[in-house]
Formats: C-alpha cells, sequence, structure tokens
C-alpha cells in the first residue's frame, strides 16, 4: 500500500489521531522527521505514529529512545517521572518501559508490549550518565539496524548528537537503513544543530511553526518541497497543530490537535483504559 493510503487534497485541514489512524501508512525503512519548537507536540505525534508503524507491519518491533530523566521532581509527596508525555502515552498506547536493551528475560513473560520504550536510569553523575547513556543507546541503534525491521523513535535528535555523540550511529541509519527497513522517527526542537540527514532523508514530514531564523533556513535543505511553501502554511499553524508533508506523493495537510489522551494509571481516568493498555507500562 502506497503512502499515505489516500491522496489527501492539497493543504486538507485534518485530526491528527485521524490522520494517523486512517491515511498516512509509512512503509518499513522510511525514515519521519519532526521538527517543531518547545512543547508544541512533537513526542505525542512521535510516540502515536510509532505505535501506528508497528501495528501496520506486525513483523516490525517499535523503539523510543526517552533521554529525560526517568525520575523528576517530588510533587505531592510522590516522585514524578522527567518525561510526563512519554511515560503517559507508553502506557496508554500498549508500550512497555525497559531499563536496557535487549529487556530483561523476565519481560518474555508478560508477552510482547505495543512497543518499547528504552530509558536508562539517571543518577546523580552526570558525567557517568552520559557515557552510559551514550552505550546503551548507541548498542541498541546499532542492533536495529543490524537486525532490522525496527522502527527507532529518537525524541531528541539534538541531544543524541550533541550530548551522547551518536550522529555516525544515526547517520548510518539514515543513510542506510532503508536497505534493512530500520527507519528513525526523529524528531527535534533545534534544526540548525542536526545533521542535515534528518530533513534530506525523510520521506514524511511533521513541521510546526518556528519564529527561528535559523530553523527557517533548514525547510531549503528538505529534498522536493519548496521551502516558500513550507513556510508560508506553517506561518499560518496554531500551537499544536502541524503541517504534513509527503514529498513523493506532493501530500500536503494541516493536522488539528487530538483529543489528550489520558494515563490508564491516573485514577479519574481508570474506567476509560483498554485491558491491553494496562497490562503493560512501568516495569
Ligand atoms: N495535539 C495536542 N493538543 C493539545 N495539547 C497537546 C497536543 N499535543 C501535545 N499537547 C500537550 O502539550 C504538552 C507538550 O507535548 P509534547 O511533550 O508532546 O511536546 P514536545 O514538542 O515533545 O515538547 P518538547 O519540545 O518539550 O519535547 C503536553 O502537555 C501535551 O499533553
Ligand atoms: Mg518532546
Amino acid at each position: 500500500m502506497p503512502p499515505p493510503k489516500e491522496r489527501l487534497p492539497a493543504e486538507y485541514h485534518i485530526g491528527q489521531d485521524e490522520f494517523i489512524s486512517d491515511y498516512v501508512a509509512p512503509e518499513p525503512g522510511q525514515h519521519i522527521a519532526m521538527i517543531g519548537p518547545n512543547g508544541v507536540g512533537k513526542t505525542t505525534i512521535g510516540m502515536k505514529l510509532l505505535a501506528q508503524c508497528v501495528a501496520l507491519h506486525p513483523e516490525t518491533i517499535g523503539l523510543a529512545l526517552a533521554m529525560k530523566p526517568h525520575r523528576g521532581p517530588k510533587a505531592d509527596g510522590r516522585r514524578s517521572t522527567g518525561d510526563p508525555t512519554v511515560a503517559r502515552l507508553t502506557r496508554a498506547l500498549g508500550g512497555r518501559i525497559t531499563r536496557q536493551w535487549r529487556p530483561h528475560w523476565r519481560h518474555n513473560l508478560m508477552g510482547d508490549p505495543a512497543f518499547w520504550t528504552l530509558w536508562p536510569k539517571h543518577t546523580t553523575e552526570f558525567r557517568a550518565d552520559v557515557a552510559n547513556h551514550s552505550a546503551v543507546f548507541r548498542d541498541a541503534i546499532i542492533d536495529s539496524y543490524n537486525e532490522g525491521n525496527r522502527w527507532i523513535f529518537a525524541d531528541e535528535i539534538y541531544s543524541l548528537c550533541a550530548e551522547l555523540k551518536l550522529d555516525p550511529e544515526l547517520i548510518h541509519v539514515w543513510s542506510k537503513g532503508r536497505s534493512m527497513k530500520c527507519a528513525i522517527i526523529g524528531a527535534t526542537q533545534r534544526p540548525a544543530f542536526v545533521p542535515k540527514w534528518m530533513y534530506s532523508s525523510a520521506k514524511h514530514l511533521f513541521l510546526w511553526r518556528d519564529p527561528d531564523a535559523d530553523a527557517r533556513k533548514r525547510y531549503g535543505e528538505i529534498s522536493g518541497v519548496d521551502p516558500r511553501r513550507v513556510l508560508a502554511l506553517t506561518d499560518g499553524l496554531r500551537k499544536h497543530e502541524c503541517l504534513y508533508v509527503y514529498p513523493e506523493g506532493d501530500v500536503w495537510a494541516t493536522l488539528t490537535p487530538g483529543p489528550f489522551i489520558p494515563d490508564p494509571r491516573a485514577p479519574a481516568d481508570a474506567g476509560r483504559t483498554t485491558s491491553r493498555a494496562s497490562s503493560t507500562g512501568t516495569p
């Protein structure tokens, strides 16, 4: 089935969730890029896409790389996580958190999750964490490339490259992953500081309004699209809206925000969860 599933009229407006479930259909090995400033919803769309890509291609495995601290500040006497969006959506979409790759053998007893969220523990030793996390993510990326049939949701491409120095591994997958059916679903809020490969190799792009001049210059590096059209369309977007572009098919669509997906662990939302989602989550 060619991606997207159906041709949308140019500059069509559609709800984010309907678009992900009914229209976009990335093939294994097709890279996806999400570019937008802080807090616009990149992680939200990325997690939903990861779950959908695996659901469309059951022979594939999804792996989200979580970089923020696994424990956030104390609130109401309890520790929150350092990335509530990742924790909530992993649970709500039927994924499961692992601290190591590959997951510990005891996970086999619990059946396969919809996807994995690789979220190494953080300690108080910053430098040791950088070395350790770099090794954990490097092994996971290279294992995914070697095995093939993987989707890697790399949510913080800038940090993976600038802090953990994983640009060679990421470029390896961007440049050759297609043959191994290993794709990167990459997101960044710092487009001026990530490898050009992220834009030039992407088959599917999700772009938010970005007033930053350096970021806007990079639209010219996206293969096969007119940067002026990207600027004109993204400038008209509201905060959580984004522009989807599939350059190969000349498909352009504006995605309007979807409804909030609640955490199955939150008591007020307990009645709205599925049995699958409630059997997964943080170990
Ligand atoms: N479509 C949406 N409609 C309304 N709120 C949204 C939408 N998408 C995300 N949000 C909310 O915005 C906040 C940030 O979302 P998210 O973490 O996905 O953004 P982000 O772009 O990944 O942020 P960051 O750049 O900090 O990583 C969350 O509280 C989330 O619930
Ligand atoms: Mg994010």
